[in-house]
């Protein structure tokens, strides 16, 4: 199914998929609009490392791959945050960014199965990288601390999904994905802000010291040596 032009103008508006996103089940990359320029500087602020030349080089050599793990991303996003709702009801703020989250996710990952579709790309298989457990096994285990940290992750998780789109939409061969990845950059950004933003609002104390910790573990999961290529991998080995 083919999405029309009244449909497209509205998905690269910011709430156009509170509209439409229910009745497509393909999205023509071909049409998107090149979206507005995004600052990536609190991204790159945010993180603690940038992603190297030598990922860079990596995921451009096994395109399909990365583009399998990130369409599996796109569903654990979803997935994590439908825990979370179901997990934290009482904060109104949090139930209706978390339910926003989920359709944009949701809409993502239909977008990322049309570009497979698209390129003929057998769906593989592919186990999840250490880069999530990574952080996740630094949660704490009592309440609010726990889901504050999980919401601080999901602010990594964004950020550096967001990081690397940018990095790959820069030198990719493939134009119709560069300016998916570029499409992307939009949401993925506010995602990082709204995980970020909520932590804040649902911690009694100032959540700085617990940033800066996952700062460093994320950044050291992207620099060092990882024998797996993941979206989210470390230094290819
Ligand atoms: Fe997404
Ligand atoms: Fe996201």
């Amino acid at each position: 199914m083919t999405i029309n032009t009244q449909n497209l103008a509205t998905l690269t508006q910011e709430n156009s998929i509170q509209q439409n996103s229910t009745q497509e089940d393909s999205v023509d990359i071909a049409q998107l609009r090149t979206p507005i320029k995004v600052d990536l500087s609190p991204i790159y602020e945010f993180l603690g490392a940038r992603t190297t030349q030598a990922w860079v080089n990596a995921a451009i050599a096994d395109l399909p791959l990365i583009i399998q793990d990130h369409a599996n991303c796109e569903k654990k996003a979803a997935g994590t945050a439908m825990n979370l709702l179901f997990r934290y009801e009482f904060s109104y703020d949090l139930q209706r960014k978390l339910a926003q989250l989920i359709r944009e996710e949701m809409l993502h990952y239909e977008q990322v199965l049309s570009i497979i579709n698209e390129r003929g790309q057998e769906w593989q298989y592919l186990s999840a990288g250490r880069y999530a457990k990574g952080m996740l096994k630094h949660k704490r285990t009592y309440e609010p601390e726990a889901m504050i940290d999980v919401l601080i992750i999901g602010a990594f998780i964004e950020a550096r999904s967001c990081e690397r789109f940018a990095a790959l939409a820069e030198v990719i061969n493939d134009e119709r994905l560069a300016k998916y990845y570029r499409y992307l950059l939009k949401s993925e950004s506010r995602h990082f802000e709204d995980y970020l933003a909520l932590a804040q609002s649902l911690s009694e104390n100032n959540i700085d010291e617990r940033v800066a910790f996952f700062k460093a573990v994320e950044s050291e999961l992207i620099s060092s040596p990882d024998t797996e290529l993941r979206f989210h991998s470390g230094e290819p080995t």
